[in-house]
């Protein structure tokens, strides 16, 4: 059957058609695949101009440096920042340890967080909180809607440092309000770093207009190369932060005693970057550009509104929130009495479709209620109407087989037996 989706799909090699036909990726909330622009950007530079930027002087590395800068004007152009206010860093984590450790906290600032965010808003913190005695506080979200901005705002009414939460979810898809977050933050004194690695896939921000402190968010879930991200720095902001890594290119001179930083973004820049996988991100983003932002949101709705029939299946039990319009891209369920990674080899196996099982880097949460994971698929502008349903029809013959094993342990015989390899 036709689908939205089809005008992407034949950009993305690795959804050619392959043994029984091409795969249902149904995990682009970790990463999301490459279209053909990128991949050619990237090879434009190793086979024409594979030069260190920033550096000699010869027309391969003068390409190079060029290259670097307009892709962060590209990407300034399309996230609504001044391209002086981005760095380029790997990936979200990165971006996030860069402001924890960079903003000078000091024993007893206090740091708020939600009870849902991924590892990567949380570690950083709690190591803060052994090392200098910052204060890490955790705001418990709501089961049956987004956010209560009355809750955050009593929360608030504590001295705070700093707010660092997640945009959208990586586990139940639902979308935080940033503005009036940002505003009750700063009315009560607090800086505000948002985790945007799972919102900025799927609609078109305006860093500027927010109004946000810091903004993280990775490339690599919006068709960029693997280990690519930005931190977006409101004005002033990143001048404040200390370098997380100091060497090459980070400096005008050094003398043996001294060296004196080079201005922002470029001083947070340490060492040979990932100049393939910026230029290719530029083409992540050009490629991003042509995709109407609302037309993508209602595809996910009917994606959702599909995966919503497994909800009838016995023993298949949602995390997230009951409204399927309020669940982004992101669809996670628990098959009772079922492992979570043996649901995943099994549609893997059986299905052809491929989704994330686990905790999702957010074990704080799981362990919090006493779960040991969940099954998640994840959907972006390539993912069919038809995937969704043979994911659907995965889960549903899997509880067939699994009935009456339900509360007893996990099925031996349904599932392959390959073995899982650092799954968590
Ligand atoms: N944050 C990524 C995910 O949730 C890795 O899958």
């Amino acid at each position: 059957m036709s689908s939205w989706a089809d005008q992407w799909r034949k950009d993305f090699p690795a959804l050619r058609p392959r043994g029984k036909g091409a795969a249902g990726y149904l995990d682009s909330a970790c990463l999301t695949l490459v279209p053909r622009p990128v991949l050619d950007a990237m090879e434009g530079y190793y086979a024409d101009t594979p030069g260190c930027g920033g550096r000699s002087v010869h027309r391969w590395s003068t390409a190079v440096t060029e290259a670097v800068e307009v892709a962060r004007e590209e990407f300034g152009r399309y996230f609504g920042a001044d391209p002086a206010h981005l760095v380029t860093l790997r990936n979200t984590t990165e971006a996030i340890n860069l402001v924890g450790r960079g903003l000078g906290l000091r024993k007893g600032d206090r740091v708020l967080v939600t009870d849902q965010e991924h590892n990567s808003n949380l570690v950083i913190w709690q190591v803060l909180a052994r090392t200098l005695g910052i204060r890490l506080d955790v705001l418990p979200l709501p089961e049956d809607r987004a956010f209560d901005l009355d809750a955050y705002r009593r929360n608030l009414a504590r001295p705070t440092r700093l707010v660092s939460v997640f945009h959208s979810s990586n586990l139940d898809g639902r979308t935080l309000p940033a503005r009036e977050l940002v505003e009750i933050a700063h009315e009560a004194g607090a800086e505000v770093l948002l985790d945007g690695s799972q919102y900025a896939p799927h609609e078109r921000l305006d860093l500027t207009q927010l109004g946000v402190d810091y903004y993280a968010l990775s490339l690599h879930k919006m068709l960029g190369p693997s280990g690519t991200g930005l931190l977006y720095g409101a004005p002033g902001k990143l001048e404040r932060l200390a370098p997380l890594v100091v060497g090459g290119e980070t400096v005008a001179w050094t003398d043996y005693r001294d060296h004196e930083p080079l201005p922002v973004p470029a001083r947070f820049e340490a060492g040979l970057q990932n100049y393939a996988g910026i230029v290719g991100a530029r083409a992540a983003v050009q490629y991003l550009g042509k995709v109407d932002m609302d037309e993508l949101r209602d595809h996910m709705v009917r994606l959702q509104r599909i995966a919503a029939d497994t909800l009838s299946t016995e023993g298949v039990r949602l995390l997230g929130l009951p409204d399927h319009r309020a669940r982004g891209s992101i669809f996670s369920f628990i098959l009772e009495g079922v492992d979570a990674h043996d649901v995943a080899l099994f549609l893997d196996e059986g299905y052809d479709t491929l989704v994330r099982s686990g905790m999702n880097c957010v074990h704080s949460w799981y362990r919090a209620r006493g779960l040991d994971g969940s099954v998640r698929a994840s959907f972006y502008l390539y993912t069919t109407e038809d995937e969704v349903r043979r994911f659907r029809d995965g889960v549903a013959e899997l509880a067939r087989l699994t009935q009456g094993r339900r509360k007893a342990s996990p099925p031996t015989r349904a599932v392959p037996q390959r073995k899982r390899v650092r799954a968590r």
